[in-house]
C-alpha cells in the first residue's frame, strides 16, 4: 500500500497537463517562515472567540447543507468594501485561488487565451492551463513596472480572452495605477480580472480598482482575506463584479462550495474588520524595515506595496536560501536571477531574518 508502482507520465494523464510542475512553495517546521506571504501575526483573541461561538452555532445545524449563495457573507463583503457595491456584486470561494479558477473555468477552457505580466503571480499559469486554455506571459518594464502602453501593446498583439492585472504584483511587490487598468480595459474585447490580493497594504490613499466597476462590465476585481485579515488557514477570497459575471461564475461552482463553517467564521471576521486589520500598519512598518536594512547592507529592495519585499544583487539566491534556512529561516527564491523574496515578519521575525542576512554575504 503507497508504494509508488507507475510513474506520472504513464498515467492517461491528459496531454497537456504532461510536464507540468504542482504550486510548490517549499513547506517546512522552521522557527521563522517568511516565504508565502502570510500575515504572521495570529487573529486576536477577542475576534476569534466570536469566531468560535460562530463555528459553534453553525455546528448546530451543520447535518444541512449550507447557504448555497452565502447571501449574508455577499452582504458583509460588499460592505466592507463600500463603493456602492451590493451582495448580488459580490463572489467568494474557498481562497482567491479558487474565485481564480472559478473565473477561469467560466471564461477560459480550451480554445481561450490567457495574458498575463511576468514576473507574476505562479498560480495564473497553472490556473489557466488547468481550464485547457493557453497561458501567453507578456513582460514588464525595468523595476518590474507596468505602463498603460506596454500593456496596451502586448494586449493588442497577444488579443487575450482574459487578461490578469496582478495589483500590487506578486512576487515584485510593484504598484499598479488606475490608468493601466482603464487601458487595458479598453484595449481588449475580453475579461479583466484585478487581483488585489495584498491591497490593504497599499497607502491609505491609493484607489482601488473598484472605484472603476461602474460601466465597466467585463472588469472583475479580486481580493482575498489570507493576507491582511490573517485568514489564510479558513481559506476565503472573494470577488466585486458585475452581477452577469457573479451569475456566470455560479455555472462552474460545485453546489455548496462554501461550507457552513467557513461562512460563519468569515461573518464573524468580517464584523471585526477595523480590529482584524489593526496589525497592518505593523506590517507595514516591519516591510519598510526590510528595504531599507537591505539596501544599507548592499542589496536591492524594489519598492513594494505588499507585505514583502522582492531585493535583488545576491549572488546565488539557491546558495542564500539554503544558508538561512539552516538559521532556521524559510524565504522564497522565486527563480528571478539574483533575487530572493521576503515576507514581513512581527518585529522579532524580521530582526531575525534581517541579523540572519547580515551574517551571509551573499552579495553579488
Ligand atoms: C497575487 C495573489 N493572488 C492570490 C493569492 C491566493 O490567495 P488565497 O487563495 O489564499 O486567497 C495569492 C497568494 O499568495 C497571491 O499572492
Amino acid at each position: 500500500m503507497g508504494r509508488v508502482t507507475i510513474r506520472l507520465d504513464d498515467l492517461p494523464l491528459r496531454d497537456d497537463l504532461r510536464g507540468l510542475q504542482p504550486y510548490g512553495a517549499p513547506q517546512a517546521p522552521l522557527p521563522v517562515a517568511l516565504n508565502v506571504n502570510e500575515n504572521t501575526h495570529p487573529v486576536p483573541r477577542e475576534v476569534a472567540d466570536d469566531i468560535l461561538d460562530a463555528v459553534g452555532r453553525a455546528l448546530g445545524e451543520i447535518n444541512r447543507y449550507p447557504d448555497r449563495e452565502f447571501r449574508e457573507l455577499r452582504a458583509a463583503f460588499a460592505d466592507y468594501l463600500r463603493h456602492g457595491l451590493v451582495a448580488d456584486q459580490i463572489w467568494a470561494a474557498n481562497g482567491s485561488n479558487e474565485v481564480l479558477q472559478h473565473v477561469l473555468q467560466a471564461f477560459g477552457g480550451p480554445g481561450r487565451r490567457a495574458l498575463g505580466f511576468a514576473p507574476t503571480y505562479s498560480m495564473y499559469p497553472l490556473l489557466t492551463r488547468a481550464t485547457g486554455a493557453e497561458w501567453v506571459s507578456g513582460s514588464r518594464g525595468a523595476d518590474y513596472t507596468l505602463d498603460a502602453e506596454s500593456a496596451v501593446e502586448q494586449i493588442s498583439a497577444v488579443d487575450p480572452d482574459i487578461v490578469f492585472l496582478c495589483a500590487p504584483n506578486n512576487p515584485t511587490g510593484t504598484p499598479l495605477s488606475l490608468d493601466v487598468i482603464e487601458a487595458a480595459y479598453e484595449a481588449t474585447r475580453g475579461i479583466v480580472i484585478v487581483d488585489e490580493a495584498y491591497f490593504e497594504f497599499a497607502p491609505r490613499t491609493a484607489p482601488s480598482a473598484l472605484a472603476l466597476l461602474p460601466g465597466r462590465e467585463r472588469l472583475l476585481v479580486s481580493r482575498t482575506m489570507s493576507k491582511a485579515f490573517a485568514f489564510a488557514g479558513a481559506r476565503v477570497g472573494y470577488l466585486a463584479a458585475d452581477p452577469a459575471v457573479i451569475d456566470a461564475l455560479r455555472l462552474v461552482r460545485l453546489p455548496y462550495h462554501l461550507s457552513s463553517l467557513t461562512q460563519a467564521a468569515a461573518i464573524a471576521a468580517l464584523a471585526h474588520a477595523p480590529v482584524m486589520l489593526q496589525m497592518v500598519d505593523e506590517i507595514i512598518a516591519q516591510r519598510d524595515r526590510i528595504s531599507a536594512t537591505v539596501e544599507a547592507l548592499g542589496y536591492r529592495a524594489y519598492e513594494s506595496w505588499t507585505n514583502f519585499v522582492l531585493f535583488s544583487g545576491v549572488d546565488d539566491p539557491g546558495r542564500t536560501w539554503q544558508q538561512l534556512y539552516d538559521r532556521g529561516i524559510l524565504v522564497r527564491d522565486i527563480g528571478i536571477p539574483r533575487s530572493l523574496r521576503v515576507s514581513a515578519g512581527t518585529a522579532e521575525e524580521t530582526t531575525a531574518f534581517l541579523e540572519a542576512l547580515a551574517s551571509i554575504d551573499s552579495r553579488a
